[in-house]
Protein backbone atom coordinates (compact mmCIF):
# COMPACT_ATOMS: atom_id res chain seq x y z
CA UNK A 1 0.00 0.00 0.00
CA UNK A 2 1.39 3.87 -0.63
CA UNK A 3 -0.04 7.38 -0.40
CA UNK A 4 -1.79 7.80 -3.80
CA UNK A 5 -3.88 10.39 -5.37
CA UNK A 6 -7.88 9.33 -5.61
CA UNK A 7 -9.21 13.17 -6.66
CA UNK A 8 -8.12 16.23 -8.02
CA UNK A 9 -9.71 19.70 -9.02
CA UNK A 10 -8.57 22.83 -9.30
CA UNK A 11 -9.96 26.67 -9.43
CA UNK A 12 -8.59 29.62 -12.40
CA UNK A 13 -9.95 32.74 -11.64
CA UNK A 14 -12.40 34.16 -14.77
CA UNK A 15 -10.46 37.09 -15.69
CA UNK A 16 -7.67 36.20 -18.17
CA UNK A 17 -4.96 39.13 -19.55
CA UNK A 18 -3.05 38.36 -22.72
CA UNK A 19 0.52 39.19 -23.41
CA UNK A 20 -1.37 42.10 -25.46
CA UNK A 21 -2.78 43.90 -22.20
CA UNK A 22 0.65 43.82 -20.33
CA UNK A 23 2.11 45.31 -23.10
CA UNK A 24 0.21 48.34 -22.13
CA UNK A 25 1.52 48.28 -18.73
CA UNK A 26 4.98 47.71 -19.41
CA UNK A 27 7.70 47.96 -22.05
CA UNK A 28 7.15 44.33 -23.57
CA UNK A 29 5.16 42.78 -26.60
CA UNK A 30 3.39 39.25 -27.11
CA UNK A 31 6.50 38.08 -28.77
CA UNK A 32 9.00 38.36 -26.14
CA UNK A 33 6.93 36.85 -23.66
CA UNK A 34 5.85 34.14 -25.97
CA UNK A 35 9.41 33.35 -27.18
CA UNK A 36 11.11 33.74 -23.46
CA UNK A 37 8.18 32.17 -21.07
CA UNK A 38 5.97 30.35 -23.47
CA UNK A 39 3.04 32.11 -21.90
CA UNK A 40 0.10 33.45 -24.34
CA UNK A 41 -2.35 34.57 -21.31
CA UNK A 42 -3.09 34.24 -17.91
CA UNK A 43 -5.76 34.35 -15.00
CA UNK A 44 -5.60 37.22 -12.53
CA UNK A 45 -7.87 37.15 -9.58
CA UNK A 46 -9.67 40.12 -8.61
CA UNK A 47 -11.85 40.22 -5.90
CA UNK A 48 -11.03 36.06 -4.89
CA UNK A 49 -8.67 35.25 -2.36
CA UNK A 50 -6.22 32.54 -1.94
CA UNK A 51 -8.46 30.78 0.88
CA UNK A 52 -11.44 30.98 -1.57
CA UNK A 53 -10.01 29.72 -4.78
CA UNK A 54 -8.21 26.94 -2.75
CA UNK A 55 -11.58 26.02 -1.31
CA UNK A 56 -12.84 25.91 -4.67
CA UNK A 57 -10.54 23.65 -5.61
CA UNK A 58 -10.76 21.63 -2.95
CA UNK A 59 -14.64 21.15 -3.11
CA UNK A 60 -13.74 19.81 -6.69
CA UNK A 61 -11.27 17.74 -5.49
CA UNK A 62 -13.86 16.05 -3.33
CA UNK A 63 -16.60 15.30 -5.35
CA UNK A 64 -13.75 14.40 -7.70
CA UNK A 65 -12.81 11.58 -4.91
CA UNK A 66 -16.30 11.02 -4.08
CA UNK A 67 -15.73 10.95 0.25
CA UNK A 68 -17.30 12.83 2.57
CA UNK A 69 -15.36 16.39 3.59
CA UNK A 70 -15.79 14.61 7.23
CA UNK A 71 -13.32 11.96 5.70
CA UNK A 72 -10.45 14.34 5.43
CA UNK A 73 -8.41 14.47 8.77
CA UNK A 74 -5.48 16.46 7.26
CA UNK A 75 -5.53 19.66 5.59
CA UNK A 76 -1.66 21.47 3.91
CA UNK A 77 -2.11 24.16 2.28
CA UNK A 78 1.02 25.28 0.30
CA UNK A 79 1.03 29.02 0.12
CA UNK A 80 3.48 31.84 0.15
CA UNK A 81 0.37 34.27 -0.56
CA UNK A 82 -2.11 34.53 1.62
CA UNK A 83 -4.48 36.60 1.96
CA UNK A 84 -3.82 37.20 6.42
CA UNK A 85 -1.28 35.52 8.63
CA UNK A 86 -3.79 34.27 11.04
CA UNK A 87 -6.03 32.42 10.71
CA UNK A 88 -4.21 30.33 8.23
CA UNK A 89 -5.39 29.27 4.83
CA UNK A 90 -6.21 25.53 5.76
CA UNK A 91 -8.55 26.42 8.56
CA UNK A 92 -10.40 29.13 6.42
CA UNK A 93 -11.14 26.29 3.70
CA UNK A 94 -11.33 23.79 6.88
CA UNK A 95 -14.39 26.18 7.61
CA UNK A 96 -15.40 26.38 4.25
CA UNK A 97 -15.59 23.06 3.29
CA UNK A 98 -16.75 21.15 6.24
CA UNK A 99 -13.83 19.09 6.59
CA UNK A 100 -14.71 19.29 10.77
CA UNK A 101 -12.29 16.58 11.38
CA UNK A 102 -9.10 17.69 9.83
CA UNK A 103 -5.99 19.34 11.64
CA UNK A 104 -5.14 22.04 9.57
CA UNK A 105 -1.40 23.80 8.87
CA UNK A 106 -0.19 25.93 5.84
CA UNK A 107 3.55 25.40 4.50
CA UNK A 108 5.53 28.28 2.70
CA UNK A 109 7.90 26.19 -0.07
CA UNK A 110 7.05 29.20 -2.92
CA UNK A 111 6.91 26.90 -6.25
CA UNK A 112 7.84 23.61 -4.95
CA UNK A 113 5.13 23.93 -1.96
CA UNK A 114 2.67 21.05 -3.32
CA UNK A 115 5.55 18.28 -3.43
CA UNK A 116 6.26 18.98 0.37
CA UNK A 117 2.83 19.12 0.98
CA UNK A 118 2.26 15.94 -0.50
CA UNK A 119 5.75 14.96 1.43
CA UNK A 120 4.04 15.67 4.50
CA UNK A 121 0.66 14.31 3.99
CA UNK A 122 2.61 10.74 2.72
CA UNK A 123 4.22 10.69 5.98
CA UNK A 124 1.16 11.55 7.91
CA UNK A 125 -0.30 8.40 6.74
CA UNK A 126 2.84 6.22 6.61
CA UNK A 127 2.58 6.98 10.43
CA UNK A 128 -0.91 6.31 11.10
CA UNK A 129 -1.03 10.13 12.14
CA UNK A 130 -3.57 10.68 9.30
CA UNK A 131 -5.62 8.68 6.98
CA UNK A 132 -7.11 10.87 4.26
CA UNK A 133 -5.33 14.35 3.30
CA UNK A 134 -6.25 17.27 1.12
CA UNK A 135 -3.24 18.69 -0.03
CA UNK A 136 -3.96 22.72 -1.78
CA UNK A 137 -1.56 25.01 -3.92
CA UNK A 138 -3.24 28.28 -4.38
CA UNK A 139 -1.94 31.28 -4.96
CA UNK A 140 -2.72 35.23 -6.02
CA UNK A 141 0.93 36.08 -6.62
CA UNK A 142 -0.87 39.18 -8.81
CA UNK A 143 -1.51 40.62 -5.53
CA UNK A 144 2.08 40.48 -4.70
CA UNK A 145 4.01 41.72 -8.21
CA UNK A 146 4.88 45.29 -9.02
CA UNK A 147 3.00 45.77 -12.35
CA UNK A 148 5.58 47.96 -13.55
CA UNK A 149 8.32 45.22 -13.14
CA UNK A 150 8.47 43.96 -16.70
CA UNK A 151 10.90 40.80 -15.44
CA UNK A 152 8.61 39.28 -13.35
CA UNK A 153 4.81 40.53 -13.76
CA UNK A 154 4.44 38.80 -17.04
CA UNK A 155 5.94 35.54 -15.96
CA UNK A 156 3.27 34.93 -13.09
CA UNK A 157 -0.08 34.62 -12.21
CA UNK A 158 -3.07 32.97 -9.94
CA UNK A 159 -5.05 29.90 -9.37
CA UNK A 160 -5.22 26.77 -7.33
CA UNK A 161 -5.06 23.08 -7.03
CA UNK A 162 -5.60 20.42 -4.77
CA UNK A 163 -6.20 16.82 -4.11
CA UNK A 164 -7.24 14.77 -2.19
CA UNK A 165 -4.72 11.47 -0.88
CA UNK A 166 -5.07 8.35 1.17
CA UNK A 167 -3.46 4.84 1.26
CA UNK A 168 -4.51 2.50 -1.67
CA UNK A 169 -2.77 0.10 -3.86
CA UNK A 170 -0.57 2.25 -6.10
CA UNK A 171 0.74 6.11 -4.60
CA UNK A 172 3.81 6.89 -3.81
CA UNK A 173 7.38 5.71 -4.87
CA UNK A 174 9.71 7.49 -3.81
CA UNK A 175 9.61 11.27 -2.67
CA UNK A 176 12.67 13.85 -2.52
CA UNK A 177 12.90 17.60 -1.01
CA UNK A 178 15.78 19.56 -0.91
CA UNK A 179 16.87 23.45 0.25
CA UNK A 180 19.28 26.09 -0.32
CA UNK A 181 18.96 29.39 2.12
CA UNK A 182 22.35 30.60 1.37
CA UNK A 183 20.50 31.41 -2.12
CA UNK A 184 17.26 32.78 -1.46
CA UNK A 185 17.55 36.25 -1.98
CA UNK A 186 17.33 35.64 -5.63
CA UNK A 187 13.79 35.19 -5.22
CA UNK A 188 12.60 37.28 -2.77
CA UNK A 189 9.29 39.44 -1.35
CA UNK A 190 8.64 41.06 1.96
CA UNK A 191 5.19 39.78 3.51
CA UNK A 192 5.04 42.39 5.81
CA UNK A 193 6.44 45.25 6.80
CA UNK A 194 9.45 44.51 8.91
CA UNK A 195 9.73 48.35 9.59
CA UNK A 196 12.05 49.20 12.95
CA UNK A 197 10.13 51.54 14.40
CA UNK A 198 13.13 53.63 15.83
CA UNK A 199 14.01 54.10 12.19
CA UNK A 200 10.90 55.62 10.36
CA UNK A 201 12.78 56.12 7.29
CA UNK A 202 13.56 52.68 6.30
CA UNK A 203 12.06 51.84 2.96
CA UNK A 204 10.48 48.45 2.74
CA UNK A 205 9.89 46.74 -0.48
CA UNK A 206 6.67 44.15 -0.70
CA UNK A 207 6.56 43.33 -4.26
CA UNK A 208 8.46 40.09 -5.85
CA UNK A 209 11.74 40.79 -7.03
CA UNK A 210 13.89 38.29 -8.72
CA UNK A 211 17.01 37.56 -10.85
CA UNK A 212 15.12 35.59 -13.27
CA UNK A 213 18.30 34.10 -15.05
CA UNK A 214 19.73 32.81 -11.52
CA UNK A 215 16.69 31.22 -10.94
CA UNK A 216 16.38 29.61 -14.85
CA UNK A 217 19.99 28.50 -14.25
CA UNK A 218 19.48 27.18 -10.60
CA UNK A 219 16.41 24.69 -11.94
CA UNK A 220 17.92 23.84 -15.12
CA UNK A 221 20.44 22.58 -13.09
CA UNK A 222 18.83 20.73 -10.19
CA UNK A 223 15.43 19.42 -11.51
CA UNK A 224 17.34 16.70 -13.77
CA UNK A 225 19.59 15.85 -10.64
CA UNK A 226 16.76 15.41 -8.51
CA UNK A 227 14.77 13.03 -10.81
CA UNK A 228 18.04 11.34 -11.48
CA UNK A 229 17.99 10.47 -7.59
CA UNK A 230 13.93 10.18 -7.51
CA UNK A 231 13.94 6.93 -10.17
CA UNK A 232 17.18 5.80 -9.05
CA UNK A 233 16.15 5.07 -5.16
CA UNK A 234 12.94 3.87 -6.31
CA UNK A 235 14.88 1.73 -9.17
CA UNK A 236 12.74 2.83 -11.80
CA UNK A 237 14.53 3.85 -15.54
CA UNK A 238 13.28 7.19 -17.00
CA UNK A 239 11.96 5.26 -20.12
CA UNK A 240 8.97 3.80 -17.84
CA UNK A 241 8.12 6.84 -16.77
CA UNK A 242 4.75 8.25 -18.55
CA UNK A 243 4.84 12.05 -18.05
CA UNK A 244 6.99 14.07 -16.63
CA UNK A 245 4.82 16.99 -14.26
CA UNK A 246 6.68 19.94 -13.57
CA UNK A 247 6.07 23.08 -11.75
CA UNK A 248 4.98 25.64 -15.22
CA UNK A 249 7.59 28.28 -14.07
CA UNK A 250 8.38 28.85 -17.65
CA UNK A 251 8.08 26.69 -20.99
CA UNK A 252 11.98 27.46 -22.16
CA UNK A 253 12.81 25.69 -18.60
CA UNK A 254 10.98 22.53 -18.92
CA UNK A 255 12.24 21.92 -22.29
CA UNK A 256 15.68 22.44 -21.46
CA UNK A 257 15.38 19.91 -18.91
CA UNK A 258 13.78 17.75 -21.19
CA UNK A 259 17.28 18.17 -23.42
CA UNK A 260 19.47 17.72 -20.60
CA UNK A 261 17.32 14.15 -19.74
CA UNK A 262 17.28 12.85 -22.80
CA UNK A 263 13.94 12.48 -22.88
CA UNK A 264 10.79 13.32 -25.46
CA UNK A 265 9.65 17.18 -24.58
CA UNK A 266 5.74 15.02 -25.43
CA UNK A 267 6.68 13.63 -21.92
CA UNK A 268 6.40 16.96 -20.18
CA UNK A 269 2.60 18.12 -20.19
CA UNK A 270 2.69 21.54 -20.40
CA UNK A 271 -0.05 24.59 -19.42
CA UNK A 272 2.01 27.51 -18.94
CA UNK A 273 0.48 29.38 -22.16
CA UNK A 274 -3.09 29.64 -20.33
CA UNK A 275 -1.83 29.33 -16.92
CA UNK A 276 1.22 31.72 -16.57
CA UNK A 277 3.39 30.51 -13.48
CA UNK A 278 1.19 30.12 -10.50
CA UNK A 279 3.65 28.96 -8.32
CA UNK A 280 2.52 26.38 -5.62
CA UNK A 281 -0.57 25.69 -7.85
CA UNK A 282 0.80 25.06 -11.10
CA UNK A 283 1.66 21.29 -10.55
CA UNK A 284 -2.02 20.32 -9.09
CA UNK A 285 -3.93 22.58 -11.52
CA UNK A 286 -1.95 20.67 -14.54
CA UNK A 287 -2.50 17.47 -12.46
CA UNK A 288 -6.39 17.83 -12.75
CA UNK A 289 -6.22 19.22 -16.00
CA UNK A 290 -4.68 15.76 -17.13
CA UNK A 291 -6.75 13.64 -14.83
CA UNK A 292 -10.08 15.00 -15.95
CA UNK A 293 -8.97 14.81 -19.66
CA UNK A 294 -8.61 10.98 -19.34
CA UNK A 295 -4.24 11.50 -20.08
CA UNK A 296 -3.85 9.35 -16.73
CA UNK A 297 -4.32 5.97 -16.38
CA UNK A 298 -4.27 3.60 -13.16
CA UNK A 299 -0.52 1.96 -13.02
CA UNK A 300 1.40 4.99 -15.04
CA UNK A 301 4.32 6.22 -13.16
CA UNK A 302 4.33 9.93 -13.35
CA UNK A 303 6.74 12.57 -11.81
CA UNK A 304 5.73 15.51 -10.14
CA UNK A 305 8.23 18.45 -9.67
CA UNK A 306 8.50 21.38 -8.07
CA UNK A 307 11.64 24.38 -7.75
CA UNK A 308 11.38 28.22 -7.08
CA UNK A 309 11.97 29.94 -3.84
CA UNK A 310 13.94 29.08 -0.76
CA UNK A 311 15.57 27.85 -3.35
CA UNK A 312 13.71 24.52 -2.74
CA UNK A 313 13.01 21.90 -4.90
CA UNK A 314 11.77 18.52 -4.88
CA UNK A 315 9.81 15.54 -6.47
CA UNK A 316 7.61 12.64 -6.15
CA UNK A 317 7.61 9.69 -8.60
CA UNK A 318 3.90 8.34 -8.20
CA UNK A 319 1.96 5.65 -9.66
CA UNK A 320 -1.31 6.43 -10.26
O1 LIG B 1 8.61 29.85 -10.45
C1 LIG B 1 9.85 29.53 -9.94
C2 LIG B 1 10.77 30.67 -9.89
N1 LIG B 1 10.90 31.44 -11.09
C3 LIG B 1 11.37 30.95 -12.25
O2 LIG B 1 11.56 29.76 -12.45
C4 LIG B 1 11.68 31.95 -13.31
C5 LIG B 1 13.03 31.67 -13.93
N2 LIG B 1 13.45 32.72 -14.87
C6 LIG B 1 12.79 32.97 -16.03
O3 LIG B 1 11.76 32.38 -16.32
C7 LIG B 1 13.42 33.97 -16.96
O4 LIG B 1 14.68 34.34 -16.46
C8 LIG B 1 12.56 35.26 -17.22
C9 LIG B 1 11.32 34.92 -18.03
C10 LIG B 1 12.16 35.88 -15.91
C11 LIG B 1 13.36 36.26 -18.03
O5 LIG B 1 13.77 35.69 -19.25
P1 LIG B 1 15.31 35.71 -19.70
O6 LIG B 1 15.38 35.09 -21.01
O7 LIG B 1 16.12 35.09 -18.59
O8 LIG B 1 15.58 37.26 -19.83
P2 LIG B 1 16.70 38.16 -19.12
O9 LIG B 1 16.27 38.52 -17.75
O10 LIG B 1 18.03 37.53 -19.33
O11 LIG B 1 16.63 39.46 -20.03
C12 LIG B 1 17.03 39.46 -21.42
C13 LIG B 1 16.71 40.82 -21.99
C14 LIG B 1 17.19 41.98 -21.15
O12 LIG B 1 17.53 43.04 -22.05
P3 LIG B 1 19.08 43.34 -22.41
O13 LIG B 1 19.74 43.64 -21.09
O14 LIG B 1 19.58 42.07 -23.04
O15 LIG B 1 18.98 44.50 -23.33
C15 LIG B 1 15.96 42.38 -20.38
O16 LIG B 1 15.97 43.74 -19.98
O17 LIG B 1 15.29 40.97 -22.11
C16 LIG B 1 14.88 42.15 -21.39
N3 LIG B 1 13.58 41.86 -20.82
C17 LIG B 1 12.42 42.06 -21.47
N4 LIG B 1 12.16 42.55 -22.69
C18 LIG B 1 10.86 42.60 -23.07
C19 LIG B 1 13.31 41.33 -19.58
N5 LIG B 1 11.99 41.19 -19.43
C20 LIG B 1 11.41 41.64 -20.58
C21 LIG B 1 10.09 41.74 -21.03
N6 LIG B 1 9.86 42.22 -22.28
N7 LIG B 1 9.04 41.36 -20.28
Amino acid sequence: MATGIIGTGSFLPPTIIDNNELAKLVKTNDEWIREHTGIVERHIATDETTSYMGAQASLAAIENAGIDPKEIDLIVFATLSGERATPSMSCIVQDKIGATNATCFDINAACSGFVYAFQTADAYIKSGLAKTALIIGAETLSKMVDWKDRSTCILFADGAGAAIVRDKEHGVLSSITHSDGSKGMSLKCKERSTRNFLNKKQEDKHYIQMIGPDIFKFAVRKVPACIDLLLERANVSKDDVTYFVLHQANARIISSVSNKMGVPIEKFPMNVDHCGNTSSASIPILLNEMNRNGMLKSGDKIVICGFGGGLTWGAQLIEW
